[in-house]
């Protein structure tokens, strides 16, 4: 077994206080991706949001409720994603994006469905999946409702946010009239926090495709069937003013938002809870294919039993299954057609492909406590000789906790099953892995990961 000496580790950051405030804030953008939105989506839907709340005087407690709930009410959305694209035979992201804007009458979401249904196939392959959607498609939607609001408040559950967080997430699209899903509830019945939620998250998205008027028009025009009609008062008090508007622009939205944390309810975060908020969110990124279930949890687990076998510090273990474990987190912003693709990707694909490393770079580069791990994280497909994506680094300036991570992913995506292939048993995966050994691979991590099936 090889031992190896990690001179080249930094030494850890100076501990500093985490905030959960930050912490969820800066997750969110991840939450973005996944649902196809321009980037800061929650964040402005909680801008919106809390704004309504302190008008309406909510109490402290409830404030942070409403802040963390607006944040995270997307949690369980990648949970949809594959079926999205299977159903609608189109991009997800487009799709999730697109039919946001749509409006509320059945006929105008039968123009959307009709138009971006199998949208790449020849003409007449095209009737077949819109009857497909228009014979099943409402219990079809049903699940998936279900199947999101459900995954978002469990996970939301697990991270220990209060009962009426998980609640605000679990009844996000429930709709006043009773229309909405996924208990059809009315009126007040609905939770306070999703009906401000909701509402919030149709402001800006008008606002952001159309600008200001679209938004208010919309959210006026939806008021007793969507919208509770009290909080669309509010929302057009609050409307007059423009600092509202303008601070949608701003590049310090996130240090605004953070003000209606009241000092009373704002949480420090430990090194336990930055591992469960790690954790979490690689259950979100492996919910978002069929072929990557558990993909993220089996390479942090690995990463770990790699690093034991490589006598890695145990002051760099944490960031080590930190950033394992959140690998891959920019492929929330790759649509499902590609991930699950059954066949070659063309050249384009492959680029959005690829882009998972920026975006996953782009995210943990947010996060104060994960900000060292953003670059050895979003590394996983540099390749020794240089070949590699996103940054094209060479040999010596690629990080050994990179090198871990990347043995561990290609192991693990070798024996697991992908569209194109069947899961390949530990010895097949080893002998391919052994012959990118030096090109692509490290010797040494290579080593330590064959030491593990001895
Ligand atoms: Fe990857
Ligand atoms: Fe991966």
């Amino acid at each position: 077994m090889p031992v190896m000496r990690f001179e080249r580790f930094e030494s850890p950051a100076a501990n500093q206080a985490v905030h959960l405030g930050d912490i969820v804030r800066a997750f969110s953008y991840a939450l973005d991706l996944t649902e196809g939105q321009p980037a800061g989506h929650c964040v402005r839907s909680c801008w919106i949001g809390c704004n309504i709340g302190k008008a309406l005087g909510l109490t402290p407690v409830e404030l942070s409720d409403l802040y963390y709930a607006l944040l995270l009410k997307d949690l369980g959305c990648s949970s949809n994603a594959a079926r999205i694209c299977e159903l609608y035979d189109a991009d997800d992201r487009a799709f999730k994006r697109g039919f946001k804007t749509v409006g509320t009458s059945l006929a105008a979401t039968l123009v959307f469905v009709a138009r971006n249904t199998a949208p790449r196939q020849p003409l007449h392959r095209r009737p077949a999946a819109i009857g497909n959607i228009l014979r099943n498609g409402v219990a079809i939607v049903d699940e998936m409702i279900l199947s999101r609001c459900t995954r978002g408040s469990d996970i939301a559950h697990t991270l220990g946010f209060s009962r009426a967080v998980q609640r605000g997430i679990y009844h996000l699209d429930e709709h006043w009239d009773g229309s909405g899903r996924p208990q059809h509830l009315q009126g007040e019945r609905i939770p306070l926090i999703a009906r401000i939620a909701l509402l919030a998250q149709v402001a800006d998205v008008f606002h952001t495709h159309a600008g200001r008027d679209a938004s208010i028009a919309e959210i006026t025009r939806r008021a007793h069937t969507w919208f509770d009609p009290k909080l669309v008062e509010t929302f057009l008090s609050i409307a007059k003013d423009a600092n509202l508007w303008e601070q949608l622009e701003s590049p310090f939205l996130d240090t605004r938002i953070s003000a209606f944390l009241p000092a009373d309810q704002i949480r420090v975060v430990d090194d336990d809870y930055l591992d469960a908020i790690a954790t979490a969110f690689g259950q979100v990124i492996d919910a978002k294919s069929p072929y990557t279930a558990n993909h993220s949890t089996r390479v942090g687990g690995l990463a770990m039993r790699v690093a034991d076998a490589m006598n890695v510090p145990e002051s760099r273990r944490r960031g080590l299954y930190r950033a394992a474990l959140l690998h891959d987190v920019g492929k929330l912003g790759v649509s499902n057609a590609i991930l699950d693709k059954p066949g070659p990707l063309n050249d384009r694909e492959w680029e959005e492909m690829r882009s998972h490393a920026n975006h996953t770079f782009e995210i943990l580069d947010r996060i104060g406590p994960l900000h060292e791990m953003a670059a050895i994280a979003a590394g996983h497909h540099e390749r020794l000789d240089g070949r590699g994506y996103p940054f094209g680094l060479s040999d010596e300036s690629i990080r050994r906790e990179t090198r871990i991570i990347t043995v561990c992913d290609f192991y693990d995506a070798l024996s697991s099953a992908r569209p194109y292939r069947e899961a390949l048993d530990p010895v097949e995966a080893l002998v391919i892995m052994g012959e990118a050994v030096g090109s692509a691979i490290d010797p040494d991590c290579f080593e330590a990961l064959r030491s593990l099936h001895q």
